[in-house]
């Protein structure tokens, strides 16, 4: 008995350290964007102005999945899954039609 409870004990601590780790951040997603995108997405820079209230939600999703900025696919080259993902997360959270849309910068 004792051995199962310290069994389940390990895997309580195990999940609770994990799952920061597995969910994704809107704070980190938007380290990614002022790094990854800003370097072209400003408002005189190649890619014009971006930001998350420039689609809506759902536009966001199909726009990282089907379309994976064909115009310059390398954007994505040496970006972690867990980068995109938060990536994805800060243009969802603050997309047109969020909870709490925000211009960022
Ligand atoms: C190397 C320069 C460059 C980088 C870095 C870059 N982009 Fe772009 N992006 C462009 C260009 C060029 C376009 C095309 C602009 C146009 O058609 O007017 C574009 C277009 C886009 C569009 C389409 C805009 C629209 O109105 O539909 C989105 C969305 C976008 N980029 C997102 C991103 C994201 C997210 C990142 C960071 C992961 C990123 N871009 C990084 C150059 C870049």
């Amino acid at each position: 008995m004792t051995r199962l409870l310290q069994i389940l004990t390990i895997f309580t601590v195990i999940i609770a350290l994990a799952s920061p780790v597995v969910a994704a951040s809107s704070r980190k997603g938007k380290k990614v964007f002022k790094k990854s995108c800003k370097t072209c997405h400003t408002r005189k820079g190649e890619g014009g102005k971006l930001s998350p209230l420039q689609k809506t939600q759902a536009q966001w999703r199909i726009y990282f999945k089907k379309n994976q900025h064909k115009e310059k696919p390398e954007v994505w080259e040496g970006m972690s899954k867990k980068d995109q993902k938060n990536l994805l997360k800060f243009f969802l959270d603050f997309a047109l039609d969020s909870d709490q849309p925000e211009t960022c910068g």
